[in-house]
């Protein structure tokens, strides 16, 4: 409750881009909580921060334990936060419990997982796991042509350590659902299986600007037209393709923005997303195509630009199966759950045994400022993930 305060917004959420003011206090007092309880911060070039509690043996490879504290323009108070501090809760318990793992862990706070500001999502967690050159993360630009390097450095957070190029142990990652299934099925913990693959687009219709009154109806090529015609038949196409096909429209632009001028052109973003990386594909070819023949019925002309692909991810079967005993052993109710959103674990399973745990949040909803889980599934979730990281570091759960 404490960092929901940072960047807190009326309606109960929080407002936390990456890399605004905001953002760097909640940095900061994530870094004062992690001094405080003796872990050593270091960050790297791209503004990921880490937290090393040392292991028994200093030269075996780090549990790498967290998630992000970026928000959403309008998100909720636990989509990130929640993992970061339960993070900082396992080794405080493990520091009163006297507990010593051979693996060392390291707490983590990645950079722009949301990717709202800065897209792709995961952009920096993807650089530290090589699926992404440092350079591409740096340069990635904000609505405004702000480059994610310049704001790194505006706030202080353009750190020294080289990103990723090391070997890990395996990582793990508490937080919410983000869907309805844990609170319908009345279980308190989600054992997370995978992750859906997504893609990300930027699309363009082109028109032709003119005035909004004199010219005749027919004489015009309005690209707002076109842009509703490809929309609503593409929503058709992935409600016809199957139910686990996902889209979603979350920015609409048209330039010049006046009221009384039929805009040059529309830009809207696309998020397609599905648990199959076949149908992705197959989804893909619908969205080009109906941009292809829209535009030519109406006389406009389409570009779409396929911005980021995140193929399906399946976790380590070591990574399941601690989350799945740890869950067992302390006796919560507990379900295997695939992930509809996109998260760091993705790229951190290319480099090492990744795995995630989820706990129920109301209704489902989550990238909304009435985001809320209860305490009990929140220490659950902890609990598990105390547990699961200390088999994972090499100690007795
Ligand atoms: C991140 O929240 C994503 O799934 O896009
Ligand atoms: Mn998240
Ligand atoms: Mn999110």
């Amino acid at each position: 409750m404490e960092m929901a305060r940072i960047g807190s917004t009326p309606a109960g959420g929080v407002s936390r881009l990456a890399l605004s003011d905001e953002d760097r206090a909640a940095r900061e007092l994530l870094r004062s909580w992690w001094e405080a309880a003796g872990l050593r911060t270091t960050v790297d070039e791209l503004g990921n921060m880490f937290g090393l509690r040392p292991g028994l043996d200093s030269d075996a490879e780090p549990v790498l334990v967290g998630s992000h504290l970026d928000s959403q323009p309008t998100g909720g108070r636990f989509d990130g936060a929640l993992g970061v501090l339960a993070a900082l809760e396992v080794v405080e318990s493990l520091d009163a419990a006297g507990v010593a793992t051979p693996h060392p862990i390291e707490v983590v706070n990645w950079t722009n997982e949301e990717g709202s500001r800065f897209p792709p999502a995961m952009a920096c967690s993807g650089a530290f796991a090589g699926a992404f050159d440092v350079d591409y993360a740096l340069e990635l630009e904000d609505a405004s042509g702000r480059t994610l390097a310049e704001e790194l450095t505006r706030i202080g957070y353009r750190g020294a350590r080289p990103v990723g190029g090391r070997g890990i142990r395996a990582s793990l990652e508490l937080h919410i659902e983000q869907g309805p299934i844990l609170e319908s099925a009345s279980k308190t913990i989600g054992v997370v299986t995978g992750v859906q693959g997504a893609r990300w687009y930027n699309v363009r219709i082109e028109g032709e600007a003119t005035h909004a009154g004199p010219v005749p109806m027919s004489r015009r090529r309005d690209p707002v037209r076109g842009a509703a015609r490809v929309l609503d038949r593409l929503y058709e196409a992935v409600r016809d393709y199957d139910d686990d096909a996902h889209l979603a429209v979350g920015e609409i632009g048209t330039h010049p923005a006046s009221r009384n001028t039929v805009p040059a052109h529309v830009d809207f973003t696309v998020d397609l997303r599905h648990p199959e990386d076949d149908a992705l594909t197959v989804l893909d070819a619908s969205l080009r195509s109906l941009v292809t023949r829209v535009t030519d019925e109406m006389a406009l002309v389409g570009d779409v630009r396929q911005i980021w692909h995140s193929p399906t991810v399946r976790f380590a079967p070591e990574c399941i199966g601690a989350v799945r005993a740890a869950s067992g052993a302390l006796g919560y109710s507990q379900m295997d759950v695939f992930s509809g959103a996109g998260h760091d674990s993705v790229y951190l399973q290319r480099i090492c045994p990744a795995g995630m745990i989820f706990v129920p949040c109301a209704g489902g909803v989550s990238h909304a400022e009435s985001e809320s889980i209860t305490p009990e599934d929140a220490e659950a979730g902890a609990n598990v993930l105390l547990h699961a990281t200390v088999q994972l570091a090499g100690g007795e759960p």
